[in-house]
């Protein structure tokens, strides 16, 4: 299968120019420049060379005997290290570029270049900057205080650019991808996620030819999706096992159940609600309590794994940016919110990971058209302990039972505003703050419920979503009005950073 290689040399941007590169339906790999073999195989039709968080005096190395191989396009510290090396210069610029400039194209007959605009902006993120171009190359683009922001090399297929065409800020940077893919690289763009499947699950039969695998399903997409795929590859060897922790949210364990009956997917629910509950009794320590639930979960899914005679396989729904964060896959990383860590070692069995190279997008793709329900597909995301990183203080069934409450009229509101699409994730959180409120003529005291919203992409950073008031209000008046013993209803407006999403 045709495919680009992204070398990343230390940009925080380099899994970026991957997804990009996919979006634009060309199969893309990330591969450290630390670790990258002597030779090119002929499935590779083109490069692509990050930035770095270096400087090209003391930074790493490109590769230089793949030069003149394939096209290569080059972006900021890689531009500037092949400008020092093929004679060219770089200095330390004078004033560190950061942030947006504009540039204007000087060789409009490039095929890099065809159909950009005369003058766009662009995002920059350099300290160093060319001085002088290397031998053989012409500038193909400038800004008013760099006069090489962008330069072509013909004879070694180089294209180089200062500025960082991956990032949404370069406004026409997508049609500057789009031509080093398409024009140059001779791509055709017709790589897409969901046409893997059939292959994904030829390689797992293959892969799997004896023995059992279990997984441990939570209702969250990735595992769900690499569940499927391991089912369809080898059948009734396969068991799905859900842990009924008691800490889900108010009608999760059917929705989920039913979703995965829909899908034709083998699932057992084990009911271990009384034993998380007693792990997590008199506990208020946050730590304390993850850990408890991590105990609990794995001694649970230990038995109920023990059960099936012959398993060989443990499937997780590892996806790519969790490789990539874990160090470019050179071993196999066990998704620690997937509470299972030491079990693969205990019980000797092997980890499976069918979307280990693959994005949360691709893998809603790949589920959508394995036929799980748009609604499984689009649901938020849902961390592994529960809804116990979400009461404060002790975890007892009664609180479960009123933050449930809360965050179902929550989310009802949002989805009938039409918000739930439109948030990354939304919930309530229950604080174990005794506030004061009245009912009748009479104090009373009870526990404050705080309303989550954020905006994000991966988790990572998020922004409190800008609700409409009137919702908030309506969520708050019925969630006063219909849940015992809360008084009080606060909105959390937090970024992260510093707070995180949620609160323990
Ligand atoms: P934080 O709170 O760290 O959350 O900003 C980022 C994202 O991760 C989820 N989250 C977890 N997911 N196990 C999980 O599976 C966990 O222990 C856990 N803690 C947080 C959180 O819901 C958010 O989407």
């Amino acid at each position: 299968m045709e495919r680009l290689w992204v070398v990343d040399f230390g940009s925080q941007y380099s899994l970026l120019i991957v997804r990009r590169a996919r979006e634009l339906g060309v199969y893309a790999e990330l591969l450290p420049w630390n670790r990258l073999p002597e030779s090119l195989p002929p499935e590779v039709k083109g490069l692509i060379f990050s930035g770095s968080y270096a400087s090209v005096t003391g930074g790493p190395p490109l590769p230089e005997s793949w030069i003149g191989q394939r096209p290569v396009l080059a972006i900021c510290y890689s531009a500037q290290w092949l400008a020092a090396q093929g004679g060219g210069g770089v200095a330390e610029s004078y004033a560190r570029e950061y942030g947006p400039a504009y540039i204007e194209v000087c060789a409009p007959q490039s095929k890099l270049w065809h159909n950009l605009s005369p003058r766009s902006r662009v995002w920059m993120s350099h300290g160093d900057t060319i001085t002088a171009l290397p031998a053989g190359a012409y500038v193909t683009a400038r800004t008013d205080k760099i006069p090489y922001a962008a330069y072509e090399v013909p004879d070694k297929q180089v294209y180089a650019v200062q500025f960082h065409p991956e990032v949404a800020h370069t406004e026409e940077g997508e049609v500057l991808l789009r031509n080093f893919l398409y024009e140059i690289c001779g791509f055709s763009g017709s790589w897409r996620a969901e046409d893997e499947i059939e292959r994904l699950i030829e390689e797992l039969r293959a892969a799997m030819l004896e023995g059992e695998a279990i997984c441990a399903l939570s209702g969250g997409i990735d595992s769900t999706v690499a569940a499927l795929l391991v089912h369809r590859a080898i059948g009734e060897r396969f068991h799905g096992i859900f842990v009924d922790t008691g800490l889900l949210r108010a009608g999760e364990v059917e929705e989920v159940l039913a979703a995965y009956a829909e899908v034709g997917l083998p699932v057992e629910r084990v009911a271990a609600q009384e034993r998380f509950f007693s792990a997590l009794r008199g506990l208020t320590d946050p730590e304390a309590k993850r850990k408890a639930i991590g105990h609990t979960f794995i001694a649970v899914f230990e038995e109920a794994a023990k059960r099936h005679p012959d398993v060989r396989y443990l499937v997780q729904g590892t996806i790519y940016p969790d490789v990539v964060e874990s160090g470019a896959g050179v071993s196999a990383t066990i998704k620690s919110h997937h509470n299972v860590g030491g079990l693969p070692e205990r019980l000797a069995l092997t980890i499976v990971e069918p979307l280990r190279l693959f994005f949360k997008d691709e893998v809603r793709r790949i589920g959508r058209r394995l036929g799980l329900p748009e609604r499984f597909l689009g649901r938020h995301p849902f961390p592994g302990p529960g809804l116990a990183v979400r009461i404060l203080g002790e975890v007892t069934p009664e609180r479960v039972h009123k933050l449930q409450q809360a965050d179902a009229i929550y989310i009802e509101t949002l989805r009938k505003h039409g918000w739930y699409r439109c948030t990354w994730q939304a919930f309530a959180v229950l604080i174990p703050q005794r506030s004061v409120g009245v009912a009748g003529d009479q104090r009373v005291y009870g526990e404050v419920i705080a309303l989550r919203a954020v905006d994000s992409t991966d988790g990572m950073t998020a922004e409190p979503t800008p609700l409409p008031y009137e919702v908030l209000l309506e969520a708050a008046q019925r969630i006063l009005a219909e849940v015992p013993e809360v008084t009080r209803v606060v909105y959390d407006l937090s970024t992260k950073p510093p707070a995180t999403i949620e609160w323990e």
